[in-house]
């Protein structure tokens, strides 16, 4: 079967509010035209993210109830250790409540100012922090993961020679570490194979350097990996993993992508001195060691979502429920990037309205429409989210991909969900013509996507 039907039975349902297309309109309008300011509840279908909005199973709705809340000694901390040890090797696992923290706790304790962090592509939040500690977040993805039609398989690869040009520019003793997203979220949810992984490690470490991952989405990457990689498609996903998180010195992980939870993550990493100093300002700022800002029930269902996820029949029904959306679409001619990621389809922007100017956020323009129509809600990765300033004329240097992301929550929407989704965009697209761009009213320092404020061009 090509694309197999959900593995699941659906036994309890939200339903979903409706809305009209005039009060969309006045919502968004009220929002400033930000997706981010739009009540959830006026939403048919959200695609904002993935992260965090995941349908638990029965077996760990059942596992909150045998929450442990110790403050300390937690038997539900024991059994996320033991699970995280078992599938991703690492020596200590400090718990936070969400990726970011894991983030902002590793590179507090081993960044200083003028340090640079390589990466195939930076998550947003991942820059942020490297940033913010006054240290250069550099990506070395291969120049195929930014060409939205390049085919090649594992587009988030990284580029070996830039890595090394990287390493030989700023000296070993500025990078700490060096990074690998897996999937690539900002370069279209896009794998990285095993033997890329197995040489950016042995480059790393011939000079010194240690090699984190940054985890979110390990699990598909396996997928990936198994389904696409030579030598692979006989082996087990919680193999490949293992295989995988080997050749690491540590991770950062969010467990609300595949750990299948609403709220978790955490930091793990070999070296007991990083441990320590991490866990020392994890105690300052999140939680006891054994807890880390989640509750104890929090950490039995990541316990539980960590093996769930690693089910082939799952990640069967969830890389191909992506691939179902995105191919209604390919067929439609609707300009996407490919081949067609793991967590999300990417529109092509700039392809999808090449009358719209970057400065004008062509995404925006399709996100907006998308809410308005259909009460989809979709993410733009473009110009609004990544875009940098030039430090002498301030003017806007937008990213090289100009993208709308459509993240598909794990286990909560049908394939039924997928069509309705694949039919508004179409309907977008044959009018594409009509749409408009945008302007910023008001912009944050940071992360300005979460709160600016815009307004149509004339
Ligand atoms: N790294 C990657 C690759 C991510 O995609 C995210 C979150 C994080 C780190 C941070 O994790 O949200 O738990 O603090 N991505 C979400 C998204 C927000 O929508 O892609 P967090």
């Amino acid at each position: 079967m090509r694309f197999p039907a959900e593995p699941f039975r659906i036994k309890v349902v939200e339903p979903i509010k409706n809305t009209t297309q005039e009060e969309r309109e006045r919502l968004i309008r009220e929002a400033g035209y930000n997706i981010f300011s739009i009540p959830a509840e006026t939403i048919y279908i959200d695609l904002l993210t993935d992260s965090g909005t995941s349908a638990m199973s029965d077996n760990q709705w059942a596992g909150l109830m045998l929450g442990d809340e110790s403050y300390a000694g937690s038997r539900n901390y024991y059994h996320f250790e033991q699970t995280v040890r078992e599938i991703f090797g690492f020596k200590n696992i400090i718990p936070t409540h969400q990726g970011r923290v894991a983030e902002n706790l590793l590179f507090s304790n081993i960044l200083k100012e003028g340090d640079v962090v390589p990466n195939n592509i930076h998550f947003d939040t991942t820059r942020a922090n490297v940033e913010y500690h006054k240290a250069q977040a550099v990506d070395c993805v291969i120049d195929e993961g930014l060409d939205p039609e390049n085919p090649h398989l594992f587009k988030g690869n990284m580029d070996l020679n830039k890595l090394e040009a990287v390493i030989k520019k700023y000296g070993a003793d500025r990078i700490p570490i060096i990074m690998l997203t897996i999937t690539n979220n900002s370069g279209g949810g896009q794998p990285v194979s095993m033997e890329n992984i197995r040489q950016v490690s042995e480059l790393a470490h011939r000079y010194g350097i240690r090699f984190f991952f940054d985890a979110c989405r390990f699990a598909e990457n396996c997928y990936f990996i198994k389904e696409r990689e030579e030598g692979y498609a006989d082996k087990s996903i919680l193999e490949i993993a293992k295989e995988m998180f080997g050749y690491a010195d540590g991770c950062t992980m969010s467990a609300k992508k595949d750990g299948l939870v609403n709220i978790g993550g955490f930091v793990a990493v070999n070296d007991d001195e990083w441990a320590q100093r991490i866990t020392n300002m994890l105690i300052l700022i999140e939680g006891f060691k054994t807890y880390g800002g989640l509750a104890g029930r929090d950490l039995e269902a990541i316990a539980r979502g960590l093996k769930e996820v690693l089910d082939e029949n799952y990640l069967r029904f969830r890389i191909n429920q992506t691939r179902y959306l995105g191919e209604m679409l390919a067929d439609q001619g609707i300009p996407i990037v490919k081949p067609i990621g793991g967590h999300a389809v990417y529109l092509d922007a700039r392809r999808f309205l090449p009358h719209i100017p970057p400065e004008q956020f062509p995404g925006q323009a399709i996100v907006v429409e998308l809410y308005k129509r259909a009460g989809i809600r979709a993410v733009e990765i473009g110009s609004l989210m990544m875009a940098k300033k030039d430090p002498e004329t301030g003017k806007m240097i937008p990213p090289s991909l100009e993208l709308v992301r459509l993240a598909i929550p794990r286990r909560v929407y049908t394939n039924m969900h997928m069509q309705y989704v694949a039919e508004a965009i179409t309907e977008i697209y044959h009018e594409r013509e009509k749409l408009k761009g945008f302007e910023i009213e008001y912009e944050a320092e940071f992360l300005r996507h979460f709160t600016a404020k815009l307004k149509p061009v004339d």
